[in-house]
């Protein structure tokens, strides 16, 4: 089954936000997807109980335990997974990469979250596996700032997916009221740029495109 990583040691930098978008956006484009929450603060657990329903289904696994996690799931049905993971935490983010498939890297454009970026760089760099930085909370206007920030994720060895997603209260609010973009805002352009990453991501682990 075809698993994405999303990674990064930086606190903050939108793992959560972009596991579980991408989770809905499998969804809704009727791929049976589920988010693996392997963060001790279960904040994506939390949104799927909010959600009640509402795809994406969210397990919680211990990092141990991915492996099991993923077994059980392909077994009940899931066509692919988003692993959730928390910050500075070696061991989660290590089986992660392990069982990961894509490695998504989101990072906000500033000093200190690309300084961070090369502890991940580390981590993830020696998997071997595709990874890719997805800028997030890019500022309006900001074509200086995307090509610095890009400029350091290459000098790290690490690809810049050419998807980003700006600074939208359509995100912020998500992690409030437990929906999607899409759920919250159809029209709006975070609902849009997930759609995008989603049809990229499609495409990058191989299954055919659609809705
Ligand atoms: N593109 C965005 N635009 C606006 N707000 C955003 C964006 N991405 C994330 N946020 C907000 O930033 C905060 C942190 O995001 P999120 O929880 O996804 O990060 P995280 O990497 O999972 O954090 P942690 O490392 O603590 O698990 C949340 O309040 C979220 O709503
Ligand atoms: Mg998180």
């Amino acid at each position: 089954m075809p698993t994405v990583a999303i990674v990064s040691q930086k606190g903050g930098s939108g793992k959560t936000t972009l596991a579980l978008h991408l989770g809905a956006a499998a969804a809704y484009s009727g791929v049976r997807s589920c988010v693996i929450d392997t963060d001790p603060q279960a904040t994506a657990a939390a949104w799927g109980d909010w959600r009640g329903e509402f795809l994406p289904e969210v397990v919680t696994s211990p990092p141990a335990r991915i492996g099991a996690t993923i077994q059980k799931v392909v077994k009940n049905g899931v066509e692919l997974a988003v692993i959730d993971t928390p910050p500075h935490a070696d061991a989660a983010a290590r089986e992660s990469v392990k069982a990961a498939d894509l490695i998504l890297v989101p990072t906000r454009p500033r000093a200190f979250d690309l300084h961070s970026l090369e502890t991940t760089a580390e981590l993830v760099g020696i998997s071997g596996k595709p990874v890719w930085v997805v800028l997030n909370a890019v500022p309006a206007r900001a074509s200086k700032v995307i090509a610095d920030a890009s400029a350091v994720a290459e000098g790290l060895g690490l690809k810049v997916c050419p998807v980003l997603f700006g600074e939208r209260a359509a995100f912020h609010r998500s992690a409030a009221t437990g929906e999607v973009a899409r759920e919250s805002d159809p029209e709006g352009k975070a609902a849009a740029e997930v759609d995008a990453l989603w049809q990229w991501v499609r495409a990058q682990i191989g299954l055919p495109a659609g809705a």
